[in-house]
């Protein structure tokens, strides 16, 4: 496996290659991660891993600085994986315009209306950072198919229109999300959790969870069942951000005419901002 800093060697290397697999990362791999390395590997026999944690899409009061980078454990958990080559660019090597301070002139992607709202209501600017970073990865590796978790359902729908609307020769695959066996979906973020927390922290899940099976068992007031969740979770001591159900083709809000649903949460225990959904069939 070879880890590669620079744009200039990543590109040599990968002009050999006629069939990328690539994974789009910000590092602290867990099991869900090491899962997309292994979708990635059953399309291609030359898998990229990008780390990078990309300030353009944290906001000012967000855990930039603390995000945990873990660049040794994380090369050894994409070794196993047989992973092909780690890209790993500093700010200065991915945003040219960067001038060490802040990446106030960078040319930024406006990505569309939904991108504002679920966990973009709440993080202005968070959907364009991802969407401009994601472009120039693309455009750096050039990959025949990219992988994403399912875990970031939103992120997933948006990526997965800039690749339609910019014309991007590249297959979007979107891989389930990998769950502990309490149910609470894996994150680089549950390192934040205390001991306590993590126990608490599959209640998310269990709420789209009663969610999808008061839809299944005919329950058709969705904005009641937003509201009976958002509650429950906030007598369990959660700061809710939003429960949503959505169409899944489109995220928009869905109506009696949507049969294809997916339940979304994002709420808060502590400091640490947690995120779920369920995909399901109504
Ligand atoms: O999902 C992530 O880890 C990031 O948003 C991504 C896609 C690597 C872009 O920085």
């Amino acid at each position: 496996m070879q880890i590669i800093k620079t744009i200039d060697e990543l590109r040599s290397v990968l002009k050999n290659h006629s069939n990328i697999a690539f994974v789009p990362t910000m590092g602290n791999l867990h099991a869900g991660h090491i899962q997309l390395v292994e979708v990635a590997k059953q399309h291609s026999e030359c898998v990229v891993v990008s780390i990078f944690v990309n300030p353009l899409q944290f906001g000012p009061n967000e855990d930039l600085a603390s995000y945990p980078r873990t660049l040794e454990e994380d090369c050894e958990k994409l070794k196993a994986a047989r992973a092909n080559i780690v890209f790993v660019p500093t700010v200065e090597e991915m945003y040219a315009d960067f001038d060490g301070k802040s990446l106030h002139q960078t040319m930024t992607i406006t990505p569309p209306p939904i991108a504002s709202e679920l966990c973009g209501a709440s993080r202005p600017g968070h959907f364009a950072g991802v969407a401009t970073v994601v472009l120039k990865l693309f455009n750096i590796v050039q990959p025949n198919i990219a992988v994403f978790g399912q875990k970031d359902f939103q992120q997933l729908l948006i990526i997965k229109q800039l690749v339609k609307q910019f014309n991007l020769p590249i297959q979007i695959i979107g891989v389930d999300t990998v769950r502990e066996p309490s149910g609470l979906a894996m994150s680089s973020r549950n390192c934040y959790l205390t001991d306590a927390q993590r126990v608490s922290a599959s209640q998310l899940n269990s709420a789209l969870q009663g969610i999808v099976k008061s839809i299944n068992a005919g329950k058709t007031d969705y904005h009641q069942l937003e509201q009976q969740a958002k509650t429950t979770l906030t007598s369990q001591g959660w700061l809710v951000d939003y429960i949503s159900i959505r169409s899944s083709l489109t995220l928009l809000p869905a109506t009696d005419a949507d049969n294809q649903l997916v339940a979304l949460g994002a709420a808060k225990l502590g400091n640490t901002r947690l995120i779920d959904n369920i995909e399901f069939l109504r």
